[in-house]
């Protein structure tokens, strides 16, 4: 049938037409029935396969991922009839007692409509409508999550997040390390000393870690500068393989995973072999009187905590948890995170929740945010750039919900504005420090917001329109107050009010999510970068300010972004690296790509930097570096490619993703250094052995990486020589063949 699945069902077009009651809504947006998604004029398809009393489906897709037109026009939507259809024929010709959801993001939850409290006019409601529904889901997304519940009225069972493990150095970069290691060992004039330091410089060339040019003096900064990336990289957290449910994890996975667990809450380090005695099940207080480590409380404790976590992480609590569900049992609530930095996520198999949203931000956050606002202003002046005026943050949901509000913690740090709390503690609102304490001027900030965020934190959304507002207001100098600044410059300009020009809170209309600049860059459709920002801006211009509904406001965002100095966004989990979701490219180089736009093409492109506070002390890096310390510790390290390899056809999905998202990257920021895709379409493409495995595990994501590549070299991204690039095509239409060949075979 030309689909990607088997067709369990036909829904005749006359019978869609009959049974459907919101025809005119979707022929309105998708033509007359059935439209061209998932039909072949007369029926529309139920894509899966039945199982005895279970039919296991394929949600369909929005319907607009391959349509550049509708991914920049389209406003408001309603589901394809094939979409309708799906849920129709669950609930009415299947007769299912309930639904489990599996996996995250799906797009029933994202149908538009009310925020919450869902009713007739709204799309969740009316596709999933009576029908119970349990949604096993990933425990670090509890923003997500949330929407889920409130507007697909799921129960959600969690799911352990993949188990974490340290990059470790392989191949050349092992050998470096120990050429370094040598070097660094030597005696100070000692006669080897130069020699070693011209092999070590010439190895790290090769591997696109040095230039080179000086040449390297023993004992140099560029050495130190190389050792301690080196150790970077070594130390760089990476998810190891894929959670699979009913499996516990395994004893080694859970070693390595206490390992980290405990190395992020203690200075003091904890012996490995204390670490395997409470994997192998030694209770706390037993592994820590055997250990010779100093019996304090706070000891005990953590040890207690690594019991608890390796108790929980043994076995399997999610398909008794999805069982209860559906026998209609209570499902116990857990807190929704990282397993890292709280293990009271465990046991896995509960139903996650946020926090509190009248406490956000916490005063830890507040604390934590306004050092990292401090990091992220002098790492920007360290690389040879004044104080920035103006910085865009991207701030999502998942990061503030788990960090309690460290990322709005930073823009209220950056605007110089704290929260402002009512007589029970609970957030009102927002007020100004002082600039005799902030110390330097207000930092104009425009916010752009997921439209989860959006939705999970209005209180948190108004409070930061009020901080921007009040600096604008503020009777303070513009050098020492660069939002009223701005602001005073733009009304002179615009003509427009104070309170217009002040708006810096920008998201998507009520009831849409996402820029889809991803969707975009996914379906190839588009010629020029530009696209990619108009995209972004169309879909991100709509203003939230301190009372009202938010109001489209396109000009304005354009103006706001041209000055924009930076773009920034914070990493919210060990799991997830900006080259494993299509989301991180969609927001944070969304508004790079827009904000380079509105500078004009004379001006110099805008910063763009990661807030990494995954683990331990906060840290800044270029988008350059994050994608370079992620391509090395994750896409090109045999140990993150084996562990997905081990996972047949989604590993490969996986591996595909990564390079997908690196050439998102590029076509956003233009950061991605060319050797990126050299290493990718050498360990990947160009190697026989390794294409072969990919095509027999996953033919259709093998063809769709390789064709990448060429895309990429397509957009001078990268230039292969024309032999390399001979090969890249010549594999490429291999992994074509052999993707044809499957597809005759099944039909
Ligand atoms: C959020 O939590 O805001 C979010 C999560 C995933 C994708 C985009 C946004
Ligand atoms: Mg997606």
């Amino acid at each position: 049938h030309g689909t990607d699945a088997n067709v369990a069902a036909r829904v005749s077009v006359e019978s869609h037409v009959r049974r459907e009651p919101h025809l005119a809504a979707i022929e309105a947006q998708w033509g007359r029935a059935p439209g061209r998604h998932l039909s072949d004029g007369s029926s529309l398809f139920i894509l899966g396969a039945t199982f005895g009393n279970v039919f296991v489906g394929v949600q369909p897709a929005f319907g607009y991922e391959g349509d550049p037109m509708r991914l920049l026009f389209e406003a408001g939507f309603s589901p394809t009839h094939a979409f309708s259809a799906f849920y129709r024929y669950i609930r009415e010709d299947f007769e299912a007692d309930a639904v489990l959801h599996f996996g995250m993001h799906g797009a029933l939850e994202f149908m538009p409509g009310k925020q919450n409290g869902l009713g007739e006019g709204c799309w969740p409601d009316r596709l999933i409508a009576e029908l119970p529904n349990v949604y096993l889901y990933a425990a670090n997304n509890p923003s997500e999550g949330a929407l889920a519940r409130r507007r697909g009225n799921a129960t959600l069972i969690s799911y352990l997040t993949p188990p974490l493990a340290r990059a470790g150095l392989y191949k050349d970069l092992a050998s470096l390390r120990q050429a370094l290691d040598h070097l660094r060992a030597l005696p100070p004039g000692h006669g080897d000393a130069t020699g070693l330091a011209a092999a070590v410089q010439a190895q790290a060339v090769e591997l696109d870690l040095a230039s080179a040019e000086p040449a390297w003096e023993p004992a140099s900064d560029e050495l130190a500068t190389l050792h301690l990336r080196l150790l970077e990289l070594e130390g760089a957290v990476i998810p190891e393989g894929l959670h699979v449910v009913g499996q516990g994890m395994p004893l080694g996975a859970r070693v390595e995973l206490l390992g980290i667990i405990a190395g992020d809450v203690t200075a003091t380090p904890i012996p490995p072999d204390v670490i395997r005695r409470v994997a192998e099940g030694e209770t706390g207080c037993a592994a820590l009187e055997r250990s010779g480590l100093p019996q304090t409380g706070e000891m005990v404790a953590l040890l207690e905590n690594l019991a608890h976590a390796n108790r929980h992480l043994a076995v399997d609590h999610e398909i008794p948890a999805i069982v209860r569900a559906l026998d209609g049992c209570f499902t116990r609530p857990a807190p929704g995170g990282d397993v890292v930095r709280n293990p009271a996520v465990l046991p896995t198999g509960r139903n996650i929740h946020g926090l509190d949203p009248f406490s956000l931000p916490m005063s830890y956050a507040l604390a934590e945010g306004a050092r990292q606002a401090e990091r992220l202003l002098a790492r920007h002046m360290g690389d040879g750039n004044g104080l920035p005026e103006s910085v865009a943050v991207v701030l999502w949901g998942a990061d503030n919900l788990k960090s309690g509000g460290g990322p709005m913690a930073q823009v209220l740090a950056l605007l110089g504005a704290r929260p402002r709390m009512d007589s029970y503690g609970r957030l009102c609102g927002a007020e100004l420090i002082p600039l005799e304490r902030l110390g330097r001027p207000r930092i104009d900030v425009v916010v752009t917001l997921s439209g989860v965020f959006r939705d999970l934190l209005p209180l948190q959304t108004r409070m930061l329109a009020e901080a921007a507002l009040l600096a604008a207001t503020a009777d303070e100098a513009p050098e020492h107050n660069y939002v009223r600044k701005h602001v005073l410059e733009h009304q002179a300009k615009a003509g427009s009010t104070i309170e217009t020009a002040a708006l810096r809170v920008f998201s998507n209309a009520e009831g849409a999510y996402g820029a889809n600049v991803n969707q975009l860059v996914e379906s190839g459709a588009w010629q020029e970068e530009d696209e990619l920002a108009e995209a972004f801006t169309r879909r991100k211009c709509f203003a939230y300010g301190v009372n009202g509904p938010p109001v489209r406001q396109q000009d304005l965002l354009k103006a706001v972004l041209a000055g924009v100095d930076l773009a920034y966004q914070n990493l919210e989990s060990a799991e997830l690296g900006v080259l494993t979701t299509d989301q991180y490219f969609d927001s944070l180089g969304g508004v790079g790509r827009a904000a380079r736009r509105a500078r004009g093409d004379s001006a110099t492109a805008p910063a763009v930097y990661i807030g990494d506070q995954t683990r331990g002390e906060g840290r800044v890096r270029t988008l350059g570096e994050q994608v370079a310390l992620e391509t090395r510790s994750r896409t090109l390290n045999p140990r993150w490619a084996e562990s997905m390899l081990a996972h047949g056809a989604e590993g490969v999905r996986q591996i595909e993703a990564q390079v997908s998202n690196t050439l998102g990257w590029s076509a956003t920021t233009a950061q991605v250094q060319p050797w990126v895709y050299r290493e990718i379409a050498r360990t990947y493409v160009l190697d026989e052995a390794m294409r072969d495995r990919l095509a027999r595990l996953n033919p259709k994501a093998s063809v769709k990486l390789a064709n990448r590549l060429l895309e990429a070299s397509e957009r001078q991204y990268w230039s292969p020589d024309q032999e390399t690039l001979a090969a890249l095509q010549a594999a490429g239409d291999e992994l074509e063949d052999r993707l044809e060949g499957v597809e005759a075979r099944v039909a």
